[in-house]
């Protein structure tokens, strides 16, 4: 997004550091901070009227430790892990006059249809709304640096939490035949089934199916049958239907495409146990739909 804030003259750098600490922040109001800063940079090389060759705005994330003496140079900042967050430009910079002003509400240099003055200081106010730190290093006629400092966290992110805690009652032990005729998106849910610990088995169509069940002897085994409908050789349905009546108590969940959902599938008949998952499906909304359909009771 903030690419097409920038003209194609003007290279458009991202250096972000791979495992930063976390910060805790609104991620709308980080944006509001990148997008004021970088509408300033980009006016800022507007404003320098093609006196160099190649300009640039570099946006990049380290994380720093502030010291006592940083500190002590810089008041209103504070010690300790904070993530550096920086947005630089080689426009035409500020002099020393208007630089202690330019936090300022209303303060602008600019014509009254581009500025408003407002930009800088609402990235101050969330700046001081958060703890966090800025200051600026700008050379008249060469360059601008702002820098921020956004202390750190050690909780972890809510989905992560969520995702931990997941994977630790990863105890899942019921047994689950795919069938899907698509190798790929078989593979793929397959593969996220086993990951949680399911026992799962696999087959390409109904008739595979039957095979496999009799094979690996799964009738009394098998808790889930999680099949496509619309398949060479024997349907899903119709083989939901033949391993329904050997055992009533497997689960069936059927999974189609949009245009065949609109057809077979009238939502979840819990009575009987047909579930339906709609297709495309991701694999967190496999996941959940699996471990839902294995904990109703009929
Ligand atoms: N990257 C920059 N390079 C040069 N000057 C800047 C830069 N960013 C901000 N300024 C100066 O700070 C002033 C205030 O910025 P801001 O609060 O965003 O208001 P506005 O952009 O509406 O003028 C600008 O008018 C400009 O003089
Ligand atoms: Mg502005």
């Amino acid at each position: 997004m903030l690419a097409r804030l920038v003209q194609e003259s003007i290279l458009f750098e991202l250096k972000l550091k791979d495992g930063l600490k976390n910060i805790i922040a609104d991620p709308v109001q980080i944006q509001q901070i990148l997008v004021n800063l970088v509408v300033n940079a980009v006016h800022a090389i507007q404003d320098d009227k093609g006196r160099k060759k190649e300009y640039f705005i570099r946006i990049s994330t380290h994380e720093e430790v502030l010291t006592e003496e940083f500190v002590s140079r810089h008041p209103g900042s504070r010690t300790g892990n904070q993530v550096l967050i920086s947005v630089e430009d080689n426009g035409i910079g500020m002099d020393e006059e208007i630089l202690p002003k330019i936090f300022e509400p209303f303060f602008s240099t600019k014509g009254k249809d581009i500025g408003t003055g407002l930009g800088l200081a609402t990235v101050y106010g969330i700046v001081k709304q958060n703890n966090a730190y800025i200051y600026v290093e700008s050379t008249a006629g060469k360059r601008t640096n702002f820098k921020i400092y956004w202390p750190t966290t050690s909780e972890q992110r809510k989905s992560e939490k969520k995702e931990r805690v997941y994977r630790k009652y990863k105890t899942h032990s019921e047994c689950i035949l795919v069938i899907e005729d698509d190798e790929s998106v078989r593979n793929l849910a397959c593969t996220a089934l086993k990951s949680l610990g399911y026992e799962v088995f696999e087959a390409k169509d109904g008739l595979h199916a039957l095979q496999i069940i009799d094979k690996h002897d799964l009738i009394q085994k098998l808790d889930l049958l999680f099949t496509d409908i619309i398949m060479p050789e024997m349907r899903g349905d119709d083989l939901a239907y033949k391993v329904r009546q050997l055992n009533p108590n497997i689960k069936i969940l059927l999974s189609s495409g949009y245009t065949e959902s609109q057809i077979y599938f009238k939502g979840d008949d819990k009575q009987t146990g047909y579930f339906k998952l709609n297709k495309p499906y991701t694999i967190q909304k496999l996941e959940s739909k699996i471990r839902s359909v294995l904990n109703h009771r009929a």
